[in-house]
């Protein structure tokens, strides 16, 4: 059986009181939206978003990230409201499963649960002791017989507890013959793809209801939901990772990118964050240090190291107060206090304290490169473009503007004059 996939995301999405359209909000790294698309793809090939509010910007980025998403335009002005959504969507699976964007924590074993039922609607339900916002589920003998938006509810209604998650899996013959019919005959003047199950019912179709966990299906609407979200994200990352051999001190005070890897053993300790499509293999991140997008292997790091976007870090000892940026250090020592950036240090190298080097003039970047075994002595400034090639020496507190040749020391100090017997002559009571 095949299934199609529509991802309901026109809502204005008012209460995030934000102009970044709501299902562009990340958790762990990654749009809302893009999680639920990455959790779709394994499971269709044919997947449909439904958009309108700030169209083009949406469109825009799931282009960006997405080939073969089909995109629909829903008329919102005549036609508002889920089942609105739905009009004039074409898929060719013979189940639909629809879904929400703002639900990012849907996974695709749920999914799967729910395309697999049988029924030609399957509903999914919230049991929840709070049921307000939501619309109610009328269910008799196991089946649900009608939902009932919380504007319609009558008081006796809006006691129950079985809420609409608002995901569904419907054959496509059921929705071809109802969405067509759906009307805006209730409180909100909108059309209701909740409908469908009142003409299925009457129809004698039979709708399958099954509880599904709100830490999956939660609906992001305000910041305070998306906080709430990225809690259960990176609780599901984290553990996941600690199962396949990460380990990890203090684990809620550790943030991890949904988009990093993690290979072979890797020790992250309390504080770390790990941001973007990182990379990390058999390495150490020590107490509060961050990591942007990079890779890194055989290596350590921190504590209260940066390491930003585009380096590549192997077999290397990266001490405290260290910042790195779109550099290449393999089998490098930098301990303490430097800044490291648009660099390419090679084997046996060492950095010593407070080494900086300067790659911007104000108006560009540009280059440092280091070879092997060259001795950088602390806090010496080196000056890009510039080279020291393979086997050199920086002496202490030297500033570097010239390229250094194999086997030189690089010096340039003001020589120390030292007078005698200052001290107490100019301390003289
Ligand atoms: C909907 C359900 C409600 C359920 C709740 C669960 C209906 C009528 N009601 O209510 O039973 O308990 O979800 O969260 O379906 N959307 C569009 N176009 C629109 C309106 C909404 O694409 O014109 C999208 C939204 O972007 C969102 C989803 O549909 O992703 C749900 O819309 P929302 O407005 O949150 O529906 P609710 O009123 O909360
Ligand atoms: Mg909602």
């Amino acid at each position: 059986m095949s299934v199609s996939v529509v991802v309901l995301a026109a809502g204005k999405g008012t209460r995030m009181k934000s102009n970044t359209p709501k299902v562009l909000h990340k958790i762990s790294g990654k749009p809302m939206l893009f999680h639920i698309l990455d959790e779709s793809k394994k499971l269709s090939d044919d997947i449909t978003v439904v958009l309108s509010h700030q169209f083009d910007l949406v469109k825009e980025s799931i282009e960006n990230n997405y080939q073969n998403i089909n995109i629909h335009k829903q008329d919102i002005a005549n036609f508002p409201g889920t089942g609105g959504a739905l009009k004039g969507v074409e898929v060719s699976g013979d189940r639909v499963l629809i879904l929400n964007g703002d639900m990012p924590l849907v996974t695709t074993a749920s999914l799967e649960k729910l395309a697999q039922s049988t029924a030609p609607i399957a509903m999914t339900i919230l049991e929840l002791d709070n049921p307000s916002g939501y619309g109610r589920v009328v269910i008799e003998d196991g089946l649900a017989k009608e939902i009932v938006e919380e504007k319609d509810c009558t008081n006796e209604q809006k006691k129950i507890k079985s809420v609409n998650a608002g995901v569904y899996c419907v054959d496509r013959a059921v929705l071809e013959e109802f969405i067509p019919k759906i009307d805006n005959n209730n409180a909100q003047k909108e059309y209701y793809l909740t409908d469908i199950v009142k003409m299925a019912v009457e129809k004698g179709l039979n709708i399958e209801p099954i509880v599904v966990n709100e830490d999956e299906f939660m609906g992001v609407n305000s910041k305070v939901d998306l906080a709430n979200a990225e809690e259960f994200m990176q609780d599901r990352i984290k553990k996941e990772l600690m199962l396949s051999g990460v380990i990890m001190r203090n684990p809620a005070s550790i943030y991890i990118d949904s988009r990093a890897k993690f290979i072979g053993e890797c020790i992250l300790e309390n504080g770390a964050t790990i941001e973007g499509a990182c990379e990390i293999e058999n390495s150490h991140i020590k107490a509060y240090s961050v990591v942007e997008d990079s890779i890194l292997k055989d290596s350590d790091v921190g504590p209260m190291a940066h390491i930003r976007p585009k380096s590549e870090i192997i077999g290397t000892h990266i001490g405290n107060f260290v910042e790195v940026k779109k550099s290449k250090l393999n089998g490098v020592k930098a301990g303490h206090l430097s800044y490291l950036g648009d660099s390419e240090i090679d084997e046996g190298s060492n950095i010593g304290a407070g080494v900086i080097t300067c790659n911007y003039d104000g108006k560009a970047k540009y280059k440092t490169k280091i070879g092997k075994n060259v001795f950088v002595g602390s806090d010496s400034q080196l000056v890009a473009p510039v080279t020291l090639e393979d086997n050199t020496m920086v002496a202490s507190g030297t500033t570097v503007t010239d390229d250094v040749p194999s086997d030189a020391l690089a010096i340039s100090r003001v020589k120390q004059k030292v007078v005698n017997s200052f001290f107490s002559k100019f301390f003289k009571k």
